[in-house]
């Protein structure tokens, strides 16, 4: 890969996986402007200096992610939102007040000083602050911001082990912070206000209700007022190499017609479902049955990374 520097030659024959006592080593990594891949309560990001745009670059490259769809900027500090953002409104304040540090992504006006690289040069800028200490104390000695998105490659499941980080990217990346497997297992969630009016644009780790009461306002869908608001949403995302199959009961498998016995994980929910897709391709499954239960149509998030998976785009 012809984007990679003699450093990171030489790291990559090095082992990659760093522990939480080597953050001083992955902080370097970051300065010098190479990618990291650290732990996160919500999945693992593969992580570059917001205010280093080749290192940004970088991150589009090996995921092979589309250029129009714009990373979430990580922060530890609020005095780092004030270097990312302007104008922010008092219901983002709100919200960032309340469920900070923690895995809700806000969507403000960027500042022109922020590389626009980094959220696609759109006048916005999505940002949060992670909860994972290891993620916070990176940033904290990095003294500033990280871009970061999931670190998969662009389209899979997102990684919620060092491990699974390593199956998408090992050889490109020179580390991987290992903080073991991840509290939530699927992103954050995101919000926007456009036109003043709060959007759901990605349902994640908190609920639409749990905001939908701190708000006191409906969250709109990003479907519900025209075109698509949010860049990520048009891409076919989450998906194993295996076919994956929702059925409503047992009795529906007859129809499908299945080459052979297909993987069939009991128990889904947002904590485990990406770590039972990528277990179905490590063990070479063609297909995945998973049958929808009550409590899985009931939860939101799960359901949109379900169906998101099965599409076929
Ligand atoms: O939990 C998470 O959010 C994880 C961890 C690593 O923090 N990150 C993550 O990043 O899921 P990514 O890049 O896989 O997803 C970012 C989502 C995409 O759907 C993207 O389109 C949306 O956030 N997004 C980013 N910036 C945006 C912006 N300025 N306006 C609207 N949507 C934006
Ligand atoms: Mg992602």
């Amino acid at each position: 890969m012809g984007i990679l520097t003699p450093m990171e030659t030489i790291c990559l024959t090095a082992r990659p996986i760093l522990s939480t006592s080597d953050l001083d080593i992955a902080t370097a990594f970051l300065k010098e402007g190479h990618l990291v891949a650290i732990p996160t309560e919500t999945v693992y990001g593969l992580a570059a200096d917001v205010f280093q745009p080749d290192a940004v670059q970088k991150i589009f490259c090996i995921k092979g992610r589309p250029p129009d769809n714009p990373l979430i900027a990580h922060i530890s500090t609020i005095d780092q939102l004030e270097r990312l953002v302007q104008n922010p409104s008092p219901e983002l304040v709100l919200l960032a007040e309340r469920f900070w540090p923690g895995p809700l992504t806000l969507v403000f006006e960027r500042r022109n000083e922020v590389p626009g690289i980094v959220s696609a040069h759109l006048k916005t800028i999505a940002v949060r602050m992670p909860s994972h200490p290891c993620a916070r104390q990176v940033i904290e000695s990095l003294g500033s911001p990280v871009a970061a998105p999931s670190a998969n490659l662009s389209g899979r499941p997102s990684p919620t082990s060092a491990q699974d980080v390593l199956d998408d990217l090992g050889g490109f990346i020179p580390a991987v912070v290992d903080g073991g497997d991840c509290d939530f297992g699927i992103e954050s969630t995101v919000v926007a206000f456009i036109d003043r009016v709060p959007v759901l644009l990605r349902p994640g780790a908190i609920s639409r209700q749990t905001i939908e009461e701190v708000l006191s306002k409906h969250l709109l869908d990003p479907y519900e007022n025209g075109p698509i608001m949010s860049p990520g949403m048009k891409y076919r995302h989450y998906a194993p190499k295996a076919k994956l199959y929702l059925i409503d009961s047992q009795d529906d498998l007859i129809e499908k017609q299945l080459k052979s016995a297909p993987y069939m994980p009991e128990c889904v929910n947002a904590h485990n479902l990406y770590s039972h897709l990528r277990k179905a391709d490590r063990l070479g499954y063609s297909e995945i049955v998973i049958v929808l239960n009550t409590k899985i149509r009931s939860d939101e998030a799960l359901m949109n990374r379900l169906c998101r998976a099965c599409e076929k785009i």
